[in-house]
């Protein structure tokens, strides 16, 4: 400690040259998509601030980039007043009822002569919020409540990266930015697999999560939630007469805009571009429900004004509610490889949107008994967010007599050992290790492509390795012999020598993928990577202690205590042992990733499947030769890679005018090797 009270000019200085470097990066990767250093990089500046302004607060500045860290939890949310209300929009269901609106306009100008332009914007299904920033700089964000008073939710808003600090070329003054905060659908993915492992509810869908992550009191949680925004609305500028000169302004500031908004000068190509992106909506990483048109002339948009409910030169046309009614046969509880229990609706077949749906997930009791889901029960179901579809409502008037309320089984279905459910979670387990189900489970998990990638381990194997205890733990994988597996029903001469050769060759996926194969509880493919990347071996990892762990960047206590706990146990240290024993790689190989490897310096997103990659294979490979991969195709990108059913990044690819590589020739690009991980 020093007995300075006010920082002296250097640490003023450095912490300005700080903040504008920082800013320059957030800048670079969240609206230009082109970062110039890598995360370490980045965090590392980032740190040198924080520890700056620690040591002289006087130094931090509202827009510094430190505040997006998260702060101490609040008792409730202030709330404010919205300068301009913030009123939704009226919805329009299909062609017909669009062009009526139109005429409604029409009218309401008196049938101007000058055809009226549109903007078509994509109907982001998240939450809408309002940023207001003074002389530039954000000062507020709020949610919209009821449209005259919203919450002030401003230390939670700081933490979404890609919300602006700072507006880049701002007229002095108040500016408003308004927009929404979504969540995508791998984003929500991953977190409803992290809460679900930890016991926690997992939600329903991303708007849910999106809107939870933003009314957080305690800010550090909105920070770790993966929370993305787009803006639509710009306030308070005076130089604007177009809604799309307004979009355009905004991305020029630094404010991500959804880039496939569209100027439209007839009404049939707009009907047209509705109709494409009914078509389309799946293809998205995010959900929409539907197109957002408005006028495109600020002037027109004026004259038309509002109702006391929303604007008249605007309007939502809505996409049909992708739902249908079945009925469900029974309720199936399955046992994970964590031994989680996990409910089930089996449905009769339904098709819906083009996609016959005989499942549906129920996540818990909890859920299942806050839905009140029955066996017997007509239910409406719904495509969602997720891949599998969910149950929108039960329809109670055709519920059978006597349809009995749905309880967790007291015992394991798999292996009739008792079910708890531990203080503090939502979910039932099963706490028998050798239990069937999970060990089958966890040979899926090793087996699955993101993992050892052991081709033709499939679920009727793994099953009939488990019923006929030839395989209790994963180790006895690699003590299969040719003979055993040709005593396997549908198991053949080739089959057979295949699989051996697959398990072979499973022996080298490198120690990342192998720390994610043993199915670590919260171990999931991104803390395998990071703990891959601090420790160079297993060995190593199994010595860390719980404070090394937690020093690592992106581990937490939770999942320190469950590496420690692993470890820990007698009969996972004797594993990993055996594994070494078998010839399965448990050191990292080879050097970090190398900065000036083949594909230094380029940008490359992938979109589709591959069918010799997973996404994290297809990335690790990018990486390894010194590329980088991002999540949006810009004029920057210097490649997509497509795979089979590529979504509209590849549309995006084309009109750029971007390099597009099939599998074949990402695989020649790359090289063909195994990637060291
Ligand atoms: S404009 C008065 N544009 O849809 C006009 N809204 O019911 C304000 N939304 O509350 C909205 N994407 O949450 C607009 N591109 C977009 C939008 C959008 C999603 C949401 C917004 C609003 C609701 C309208």
């Amino acid at each position: 400690m020093t007995d300075r009270t006010t920082a002296p000019p250097e640490a003023a200085a450095r912490a300005r040259a700080l903040r504008r470097e920082i800013d320059e990066h957030n800048r670079r990767y969240h609206v230009l998509d082109a970062p110039s250093v890598s995360d370490a990089e980045f965090d590392a500046l980032l740190r040198e601030l924080v520890e700056l302004e620690a040591r002289w607060p006087e130094l931090a500045a509202p827009d510094s980039p430190t505040s997006r860290v998260g702060g101490a939890p609040l008792d409730v949310f202030p709330r404010v007043e919205h300068s301009v209300p913030m009123l939704s929009l009226d919805n329009v269901y299909g062609a017909e009822e669009l062009a009526a609106w139109r005429d409604r306009l029409l009218r309401a100008l008196g049938e101007p002569e000058t055809p009226l332009d549109w903007v078509a914007e994509l109907k982001i299904d998240g939450l809408s919020i309002s940023l207001v920033y003074e002389d530039g700089v954000l000062v507020r964000g709020a949610t919209r409540g009821d449209g005259t008073t919203g919450e002030d939710v401003t230390p939670n808003l700081r933490t979404i990266r890609e919300i602006p600090l700072r507006l880049d070329g701002a007229p002095a003054g108040r500016v408003i930015v308004r927009g929404e905060v979504y969540m995508t659908r791998s984003g929500l993915a991953r977190l409803n697999e992290e809460r679900e492992e930890a016991g926690e509810a997992p939600f329903a869908n991303p708007r849910n999560a999106a809107a939870g992550g933003v009314r957080q009191l305690d800010s550090r949680i909105t920070a770790s939630r993966p929370l993305r925004f787009f803006g639509y609305t710009l306030l308070g500028v005076d130089d604007l007469d177009r809604q799309s000169r307004a979009l355009e302004r905004l991305a020029e500031w630094g404010v991500p805009v959804n880039p496939e908004w569209r100027r439209c000068e007839s009404f049939d190509e707009l009907v047209a571009h509705c109709l494409e992106w009914q078509e389309r909506r799946h293809s998205l990483d995010y959900e929409i429900d539907g197109v957002v048109i408005k006028v495109d002339d600020l002037e027109r948009q004026a004259e038309l004004g509002w109702t006391s409910k929303h604007p008249r030169w605007a309007v939502a046309y809505k996409f049909p509610a992708e739902e249908a009614t079945t009925k469900v046969v029974s309720i199936l509880v399955t046992v994970g490889r964590t031994g989680k229990l996990t409910p089930t609706a089996v449905l009769e077949p339904v098709e819906v949107s083009g996609v016959t749906v005989q499942m549906a997930g129920l996540h818990n009791e909890d859920e299942v008994r806050r839905k009140d889901v029955r066996a017997g029960d007509t239910v409406v179901v719904a495509r969602g967010g997720e891949v599998i579809p969910q149950i929108v409502r039960v329809v109670k008037e055709e519920r059978p007599r006597g349809a009995r309320r749905f309880s967790m089984p007291k015992r394991c279905p798999a292996c009739g050992s008792e079910v708890v459910r531990p203080e503090g979670e939502v979910a039932h387990r099963c706490l028998n290790a050798s239990c069937p189900s999970q060990l089958r489970e966890r040979l899926l998990h090793w087996a699955g492509r993101g993992a050892m990638d052991v081709d033709g381990l499939g679920d009727k194997l793994a099953r009939q390795l488990v019923e006929r205890g030839l395989v209790r733990d994963l180790a006895d994988l690699y003590e299969l012999d040719h003979a055993t597996l040709m005593g396997l029903e549908r198991m053949g001469n080739l089959s057979a020598s295949n699989l051996l050769a697959a398990l072979e060759r499973s022996k080298s996926r490198g120690f990342r993928r192998t720390l994610y194969g043993l199915g670590i509880r919260f171990v999931g493919d991104t803390v395998a990577a990071a703990l891959a990347r601090a420790f160079p071996s297993m060995r190593a990892l199994e010595a860390a202690s719980r404070e090394e762990l937690e020093a690592v960047e992106g581990i937490g206590p939770r999942v320190a205590e469950s590496v420690r706990e692993f470890f820990e146990r007698e009969e996972n240290r004797r594993l990993v042992e055996r594994l070494r024993e078998h010839g399965v790689e448990l050191e990292r190989k080879g050097a970090p990733a190398p900065a000036g490897g083949p594909l230094a310096g380029q940008t490359f997103v992938l979109t589709g499947s591959l069918e010799g990659y997973t996404r994290g294979a297809a990335r690790a490979a990018i990486e390894a030769a010194g590329g980088r991969v991002t999540g949006s195709v810009s004029k920057k990108t210097d490649a997509v890679v497509a795979g089979a059913e590529p979504g509209s990044k590849l549309d995006r690819a084309r009109e750029l005018g971007v390099t597009v590589l099939d599998e074949a020739a990402f695989r020649e690009l790359v090289g063909d090797g195994h990637v060291a991980d």
